[in-house]
């Protein structure tokens, strides 16, 4: 199927079922129940190539991709990530320490965060990781303690604040002056960084800078200006302390379509520009070209995911035809949180799509519906629908609103599929005292 928001794979069967790598749908669903969340390797490989193939012709001083792993992580990703000589941008020690678990080489890990604590910082530094970047003053003191006690030297990144806002919705963007995220470049709050970092006293070894301006933005004029931005503050430090950047990141947040018509940045579009961009301020500023390290999360698993559905019961509400579906805002928050927009796929037969449906899930608050509308063929009990692009921050997300566990999940490769993650079962959530 040319879809451009299903994974690569999908496919409609001879009796109009939907596969995905030469699997079933239906048979998952009736193997795994539902809801069910499936991931499709070969979407996840084809992105990274992507990326890679764009880099390579792009940026000859060396790059790394680096998978923000808040996007979604579980062992299995994270092993992925491994073979696919990823990096990863970890924010908290459950990230950290499950990334570490499955394998994952601690060097090409970076932490992030506002107000890492104590016990991060130290979890940090004492498995290794390559960079930490730091957020803010009392950071770079309270991590500079933390390795003074424990005699030992870390790599870090300073992440700035370069008040420019990324074109996207308020709750997800990061980079306007009054972000809580990043030490401004304008007030001189990231230089009181750099001079602390640079006494010879100060076990941390400075060599790179960072921004990350919000996701889901679909123009990068924001991000290629922060970049102006960073390179001349970086001219400036370099004057006055003769310190010179080796890695740069801007970041991740390249937009996805949810919806065939929606507008997104891919890594052909986005890549191309950013390093135009970045050379143009290399040349002004006569610096040298950064290893450059993009931290996308979204772009990355996204398409690969498929969340599947089974409807429950059609309901007719004044003009509005409701389907029930059995999940909803506990696996996916997002359209309640930002407004976000999806579409679905009937799964179980290939008919035309005739009418307009709300989709709704079995939560207890008006606020659960998952597609405001959407047209699909006629609907029965015990349909199964398919929602695509649901790789990325929905599992990452999900909460057990009403007692309810969290969905399987699957994987999907070259017509053989395995279960990752098992359901949790309501015995799980009664030990951990819900
Ligand atoms: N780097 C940093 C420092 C980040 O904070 C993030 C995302 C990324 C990279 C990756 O951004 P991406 O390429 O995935 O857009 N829960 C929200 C998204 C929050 C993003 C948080 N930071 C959502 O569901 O849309």
């Amino acid at each position: 199927m040319n879809n451009p928001i299903l994974p690569i794979t999908t496919h409609r069967a001879t009796d109009g079922s939907l596969t995905i790598d030469g699997v079933s749908l239906s048979d998952l669903a009736e193997q795994h129940g539902t809801p069910l969340y499936i991931y499709d390797q070969a979407t996840l490989d084809d992105t990274v190539t992507r990326y890679r193939n764009a880099l390579e012709v792009e940026w000859t001083h060396g790059w790394e991709i680096a998978y923000a792993a808040k996007a979604w992580l579980s062992p299995a990703l994270a092993q992925w990530a491994t073979k696919q000589g990823l990096g990863m941008d970890v924010v908290s020690e459950g990230e950290l320490l499950l990334a570490i678990d499955a394998g994952f080489p601690v060097k090409r890990i970076h932490a992030h965060g506002n107000n890492k604590s104590d016990r991060f910082l130290r979890a940090c530094v004492t498995s290794g990781v390559g960079r930490i970047v730091i957020d803010h003053y009392r950071e770079a003191e309270r991590l500079a303690g933390i390795c003074t006690e424990l005699g030992t030297t870390q790599a870090v990144w300073i992440r700035l604040n370069p008040a420019t806002a990324a074109p996207t919705h308020a709750k997800i963007e990061t980079g306007s002056a009054t972000s809580k995220f990043g030490a401004s470049m304008a007030d001189g709050a990231a230089e009181q960084i750099a001079a602390f970092l640079l006494r010879e006293d100060i076990p941390l070894m400075w060599d790179g800078v960072h921004f990350h301006i919000g996701s889901q933005f679909a123009d990068c004029a924001a991000q290629t200006e922060a970049i102006h931005r960073t390179a001349a503050w970086v001219t400036q430090i370099r004057e006055k302390y003769g310190w010179v950047w080796h890695s740069f990141s801007p970041g991740g947040g390249w937009a996805v379509p949810y919806t065939p018509d929606a507008s997104s940045l891919t890594p052909e579009q986005a890549i191309p520009e950013i390093t135009r961009v970045l050379n143009e301020a290399c040349a002004t500023h006569q610096l040298p070209h950064p290893f450059l390290v993009l931290e996308p999360g979204r772009e990355v698993v996204a398409r690969a995911g498929v969340a599947l559905y089974r409807v429950g019961a059609i309901k007719q509400a004044g003009d509005v035809t409701y389907a029930f579906i059995d999940g909803g805002m506990a696996d996916n928050p997002r359209p309640s949180i930002y407004d976000a927009r999806y579409t679905a796929i009937l799964v179980n037969r290939d008919v035309p799509a005739t009418r307009r449906y709300r989709l709704a899930g079995p939560f207890c608050e008006s606020g659960d519906i998952l597609i405001e509308e959407v047209q699909l063929p006629e609907l029965q009990e015990g349909d199964l629908i398919a929602v695509p692009v649901s790789g990325a921050y929905q599992l990452s997300m999900a909460s057990n609103y009403n007692a309810t566990p969290r969905p399987a999940v699957v994987w999907v490769y070259e017509g053989e599929h395995h279960p990752i993650q098992p359901r949790e079962t309501l015995d799980s959530l009664w030990s951990l005292g819900n």
